[in-house]
C-alpha cells in the first residue's frame, strides 16, 4: 500500500484477499496511507453502511472519470466474514453507473473483483460501463476483450505488467472506441529506488520475524538434534577427512556457497528458499535451522551421495550419479538453463576437459535477480 501510494494510485478495488487480516486492519492501513480503496457493494453488517468509499471521480484532462469497485458476493471474507456483507453486484452496478453519470462522470471504470466470467456477464447486462478491470483468478488479457462498447482488461499478477487503456470520445463526449494493451515490465524498465527500498524493508522485517521464531524452535530442538537420529547426515567436514581431494574441489563450486547466497539475500530463514540450499531439509537427521544444525548448510556431499551413515552402501565406483539427483533442486523454475551435460562437468571432482560455458540466466529466474 505504501508503494501504491508512492506511485500515485487514484483508486484501488477491494478484493477478498485484501481482507485476509480482517476489516479493521485494511481500513486503518488505507487511512494511514490515504490510499483510496473503493467498493460499492461491501457493507458493514451491523449498520449496513458502506465499508469503504463506493467510488471516486478523477479529472483526467478535461474529462471526469468515475471509478467504482465491486467484490464478489460469493467470496469468503475470512476473518472479516462476521463484520461485512456484499450486496448483489449487478444491482449495485446499475445504481453506480447512474450515480456516477449524474455526478458528471463521462467515463466509467469498474474495478471488479468478480472473476472473469462474472465480470463479463455483468458488463453485458449493465449498460454504461466503459472499462472493466478484472481481478480474482483472472489470467493475463493481453489486448483487452470488447463487450459491446466496453472493454474488459486484466493486467496479470504481481505487478509484472502495466496496462494502458485508451477511451476515445466523440463530439458528444460519448465513448466512440476503446482499446487496451498490457506491457511487460522487463528489466529495461528499471527499478524505482523508493519502491525497491520499501520491498527490501518489508523482506528484512519479515525475515527477522522468522529468525526469532527459528531461535525459539532451536532451543526446543537442541535436545533432539539431527545427530541423535540413527540414520543422519554427517556434514562435509567428516567426509573431507578421508576424501580431501573431492572436498577441495567441491569447495570451488557454487554448491559450497549456496547458504551464503541466501544469507546475502536475507532469505536464510525463509522456508520457501531454504530446502535446496541446505542438506536434508525436513528429513530425519537433516537440516533443522542454522543454529541447531550449523554443519548442514550448503549443497553438500550427501545431497548427491546420500546419508553418510549409509556409507557402506554407496554405489561402487562404476555406478554413475544420474540427472535424477540434480533435478530435485534444478527445476525448470529455479534453474531454467539446466542441462545435465553442460552442468555436470562443473561439479565433477576430476574433470580435466574444457569446462562448458554455462548459459546466462534469464531474468526472473533466481540467478538473474
Ligand atoms: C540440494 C539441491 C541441489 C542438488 C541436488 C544439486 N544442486 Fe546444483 N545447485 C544448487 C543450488 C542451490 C545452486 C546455487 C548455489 C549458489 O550459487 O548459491 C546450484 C548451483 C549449481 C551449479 C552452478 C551454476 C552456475 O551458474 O554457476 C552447477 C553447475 C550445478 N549446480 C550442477 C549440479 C548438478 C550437475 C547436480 C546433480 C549432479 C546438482 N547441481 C545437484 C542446488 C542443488
Ligand atoms: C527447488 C529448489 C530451490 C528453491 C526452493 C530455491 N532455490 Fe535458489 N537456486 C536453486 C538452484 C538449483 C540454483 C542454481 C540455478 C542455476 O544456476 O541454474 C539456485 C540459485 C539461486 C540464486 C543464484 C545464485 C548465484 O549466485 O547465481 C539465488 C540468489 C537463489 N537461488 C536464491 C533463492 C531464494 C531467495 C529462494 C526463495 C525464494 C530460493 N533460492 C529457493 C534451487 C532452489
Ligand atoms: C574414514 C574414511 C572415510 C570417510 C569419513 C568417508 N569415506 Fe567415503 N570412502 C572411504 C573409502 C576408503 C572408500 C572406498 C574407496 C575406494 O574404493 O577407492 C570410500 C568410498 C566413497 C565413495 C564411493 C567412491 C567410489 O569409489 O565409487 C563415495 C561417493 C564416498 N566415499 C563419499 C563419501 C562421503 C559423501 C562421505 C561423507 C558423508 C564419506 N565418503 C566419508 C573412506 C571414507
Ligand atoms: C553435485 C553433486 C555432488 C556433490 C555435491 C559431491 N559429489 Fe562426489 N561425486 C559426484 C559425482 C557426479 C561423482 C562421479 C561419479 C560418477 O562419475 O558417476 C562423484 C564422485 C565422488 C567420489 C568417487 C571418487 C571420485 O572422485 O570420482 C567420491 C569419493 C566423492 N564423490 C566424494 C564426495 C565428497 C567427499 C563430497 C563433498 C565434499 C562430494 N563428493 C560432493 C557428485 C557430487
Amino acid at each position: 500500500m505504501d508503494a501504491m501510494k508512492l506511485l500515485g494510485t487514484d483508486a484501488v478495488g477491494v478484493g477478498d484477499r485484501d481482507l485476509r487480516f480482517g476489516y479493521a486492519r485494511l481500513h486503518d492501513r488505507a487511512e494511514h496511507d490515504k490510499l483510496p480503496l473503493v467498493s460499492a457493494n461491501l457493507l458493514l453488517k451491523s449498520t449496513k453502511l458502506p465499508a469503504f468509499e463506493a467510488s471516486v471521480i478523477r479529472k483526467v484532462g478535461t474529462v471526469n472519470v468515475g471509478v467504482f469497485g465491486l467484490i464478489s458476493d460469493k467470496a469468503d471474507f475470512g476473518p472479516a466474514r462476521d463484520s461485512l456483507i456484499a450486496t448483489d453486484p449487478a444491482v449495485t452496478a446499475k445504481k453506480m453507473v447512474a450515480d456516477l453519470r449524474k455526478r458528471g462522470a463521462t467515463v466509467v471504470v469498474l474495478l471488479s473483483q468478480l472473476g472473469k466470467v462474472e465480470t463479463e456477464d455483468l458488463v453485458t447486462a449493465v449498460d454504461g460501463i466503459d472499462v472493466a478491470i478484472m481481478g480474482r483468478n483472472v489470467g493475463l488479457v493481453q489486448k483487452g476483450r470488447l463487450i459491446k462498447s466496453a472493454i474488459a482488461v486484466y493486467g496479470g499478477e504481481q505487478g509484472q505488467y502495466m496496462g494502458r487503456t485508451v477511451v476515445t470520445l466523440d463530439g458528444a463526449r460519448r465513448n466512440k472506441s476503446v482499446e487496451s494493451e498490457m506491457f511487460m515490465l522487463g528489466p529495461e524498465v528499471g527499478e524505482k529506488k523508493e519502491v525497491a527500498a520499501l520491498v527490501q524493508g518489508f523482506e528484512d522485517k519479515f525475515n527477522e520475524k522468522l529468525r526469532v521464531k527459528e531461535k525459539e524452535q532451536a532451543v526446543k530442538q537442541a535436545t533432539q538434534t539431527a545427530q541423535n537420529e540413527p540414520d543422519h547426515y554427517v556434514g562435509d567436514e567428516v567426509c573431507a577427512r578421508c576424501h580431501q581431494a573431492e572436498s577441495d574441489q567441491w569447495k570451488t563450486t557454487a554448491h559450497a556457497r549456496a547458504w551464503q547466497t541466501l544469507v546475502d539475500k536475507k532469505k536464510d530463514a525463509t522456508p520457501d528458499c531454504v530446502p535446496c540450499h541446505v542438506l536434508g531439509y525436513d528429513k530425519a537427521g537433516g537440516f533443522a535451522n542454522a543454529s541447531a544444525t550449523p554443519k548442514l548448510v550448503n549443497v553438500q556431499c550427501e545431497n548427491c551421495h546420500g546419508m553418510g551413515t549409509g556409507h557402506q552402501a554407496f554405489p561402487a565406483r562404476s555406478a554413475k550419479l544420474t540427472e535424477q539427483v540434480c533435478i530435485t533442486c534444478h527445476t525448470s523454475n529455479t534453474s531454467p538453463t539446466f542441462n545435465f551435460s553442460t552442468y555436470e562437468p562443473h561439479i565433477l571432482h576430476k574433470f580435466t576437459g574444457k569446462l562448458p560455458v554455462l548459459p546466462p540466466k534469464p531474468t526472473g529466474s533466481m540467478g538473474g535477480e
